[in-house]
């Protein structure tokens, strides 16, 4: 009689995750020389908390470093004096296919960013270049995934941008309504993993909006309302890394499941303005 010992162990009947592979990229940040909590435009900014300018630009530093470590090129954008809220570049513009679609803030606080983000790119060899008609505050509110356009709206975008968008970059375009507040922007709310993958925190949607969510990425990873609060939703993946809050458990565990390679990082500084990982990037995407 065989002893049970030499029967091979059985692997349980778990699907394996597939392999990821990072694709190079690249990105425009902004130094927080002159980042600072002035004034209030989202429920996470207190002026009243005192913010540490130095520990913000160490942070940032490291998230910069993190991203060449990897093997993506960042360029920098100079910050301006007065404009303490330009380290969040995701908010600058939206580029894909090398197009850019400028920024139009709905805080006249912020204004001036729209025009300092469009100069850098006119400087930086960028012809295609849209000024926008309608208020859309860039990448905090589009988010490409595949060939589609993910669109935010409800507290800072405008939803006629979303067909601006659309006619301009030759792209669907897909609306979807915010509703909480501490989740203002889309990109504070739902990550693109991979071309026609995402990580999203639904109670952030409205009801329809959570049902095209539904329907579009039916095997998403749903944050838990913790995950959310550590903004773990600000996240940047570049199809195999995805870097995002380092207070995100919940979500580093689910990541790993579906073999991605979370990365922890502290932007604590910054998340005193309601911004982490993803509103320090914009993805500068080439034809
Ligand atoms: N204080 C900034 C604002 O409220 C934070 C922007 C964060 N950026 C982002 N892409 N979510 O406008």
């Amino acid at each position: 009689m065989p002893s049970t010992d030499d029967i091979p162990a059985r692997r349980p009947a778990v699907p394996a995750a597939p392999r990821r592979t990072a694709r190079p990229r690249r990105f425009l940040m902004c130094p927080p020389q002159h980042f600072d909590v002035r004034y209030s435009i989202n429920p996470w900014m207190d002026p009243a908390k005192p913010v540490d300018t130095r520990l913000a630009e160490a942070q940032w530093s490291g998230l910069k470093r993190l991203y060449e470590e990897l093997g993506h090129t960042v360029e920098v954008i100079a910050p301006v004096p007065g404009l303490p809220d330009m380290v969040f570049a995701a908010n600058g513009a939206t580029v894909v296919d090398g197009r850019v679609l400028g920024a139009r803030f709905r805080h006249v606080e912020r204004t001036a960013e729209g025009p300092a983000y469009l100069s850098w790119f006119t400087g930086h060899g960028y012809t295609d270049v849209h000024r926008p008609e309608h208020i859309n505050e860039g990448e905090g509110d589009y988010l490409l995934a595949g060939r589609t356009l993910l669109a935010g709206t409800g507290f800072r975008t405008d939803p006629r941008s979303h067909a601006e968008a659309q006619e301009f970059f030759g792209l669907p375009v897909v609306g979807l309504t915010l509703v909480d507040p501490e989740f203002y922007h889309l990109d504070t709310a739902l990550a693109v993993l991979s071309d026609d993958e995402v990580m999203y925190y639904p109670e952030a949607f409205s009801p329809g909006s959570r049902a095209v969510l539904r329907e579009l990425y039916p095997d998403a990873i749903l944050a838990t309302a913790e995950d959310a609060a550590v903004f773990g939703l600000n996240a940047l993946s570049d199809g195999r890394h995805v870097l995002l809050p380092d207070a995100a458990v919940h979500l580093g565990k689910r990541l790993r499941e579906r073999g991605f390679e979370p990365i922890g990082v502290d932007l604590t500084e910054l998340l005193k303005a309601g911004g982490s990982v993803k509103c320090c990037t914009l993805e500068l995407r080439p034809r």
